[in-house]
């Protein structure tokens, strides 16, 4: 296995300073380590540099920074695609969940087929004219889904995106805080989610197999795991800037992340908004770390069981 890591160290989708520190504070909970560990060749890209925009006034008094977010993407954007094109598995190291938009976009101008597993508290799927909190990094899904593109005016900075997934290609897991708005588009569009209460009734194990019937019931494809951190319980993983009580749990995460591991078809993944200068202690931003490592090593073929099987006989 081959596998890139890209640091995308960026935080103008919502307002919490200090998710920019995201990309180094998980390289030094000693991400590249363990990876190659467990087998990985890494190719670390280092991290991006990102340029603010000057003179980025809101899209209609609501929406925040959407030239700078929109160049991010795009510079983000190309870079998957070329560590796509060189044949790895690329694991984007955020910053904020609006910097999906590029990782997505990348990966469907390197493979058209992609479905998306989007693991969050949250479904970032408002619109520029339903958002209330004008953050960009609740929106991002909004932008890449054909079906909703009537809905979706066209802002500053996002001319070049082209929506690249229609609603059967996503499935949420973990949804326990939507705006109305967004509850009204799930529903509306027919987008499959799991939230924490369906976990809760028909438990993690069939959420997968149901998630991987939809999306590679037909077809095999390659999959783009989009993990936000805020989709665990805040127990677990307190240094983030939207917290929601009562989220996953550490073995119904890393349970998701086996499970498509094991499809063999992960292609590209994101690790979102861990935010080092949240949390209370650095015992929390530590567990945070930790915790973000462990999703992306076990997503990457890292195991609870020994895998090794070159024993014969015990001396
Ligand atoms: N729904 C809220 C909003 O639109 C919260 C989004 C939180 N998103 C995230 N990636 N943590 O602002
Ligand atoms: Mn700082
Ligand atoms: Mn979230
Ligand atoms: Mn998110």
């Amino acid at each position: 296995r081959s596998v890139a890591v890209i640091g995308a160290p960026f935080s103008k989708g919502q307002k919490c300073q200090g998710v920019e520190h995201g990309p180094p504070a998980i390289r030094n909970a000693g991400l590249i380590k363990r990876l190659s560990s467990i087998g990985c060749n890494v190719y670390d890209v280092g991290d991006l540099h990102f340029a603010q925009v000057p003179n980025d006034k809101l899209y209609n008094n609501t929406v925040k920074y959407p030239r700078t977010v929109g160049l991010a993407c795009q510079v983000l954007a190309d870079e998957v695609s070329r560590v796509l094109e060189a044949g790895h598995i690329c694991v984007t190291l955020g910053g904020d969940h609006s910097l999906a938009l590029g990782t997505i976009s990348g990966h469907a101008h390197h493979c058209s087929d992609l479905c998306v597993i989007w693991v969050d508290a949250h479904a970032d799927i408002n619109t520029p004219l339903t958002t209330s909190s004008g953050n960009l990094h609740g929106q991002p899904v909004s932008f890449l889904l054909r079906e909703l593109q009537d809905k979706v005016p066209l802002i500053p900075g996002f001319s070049w995106i082209k929506p690249c997934i229609s609603s059967l290609d996503i499935v949420y897991i973990g949804l326990r805080d939507l705006d109305a708005a967004e509850q009204f588009i799930l529903k509306k569009y027919d987008i499959t989610y799991y939230s924490m209460r369906q976990i809760d009734c028909i438990g993690i194990q069939k959420v997968m197999e149901r998630s991987f019937e939809q999306l590679l019931g037909r077809r095999q494809r390659p999959i783009h795991l989009s993990f936000d951190i805020d989709a665990f319980d805040p127990s677990l993983a307190a240094a983030t800037g939207t917290p929601v009580i009562g989220g996953l749990t550490y073995r119904e995460g890393i349970y998701i992340t086996e499970e498509i591991h094991n499809t063999g078809m992960l292609s590209a993944l994101d690790l979102v908004e861990v935010n080092p200068n949240l949390g209370a202690t650095s015992y929390e931003v530590k567990a945070t770390t930790n915790l973000a490592v462990d999703v992306i090593a076990s997503s990457l073929g890292q195991t609870r069981e020994c895998t090794q099987t070159n024993i014969d006989e015990l001396p």
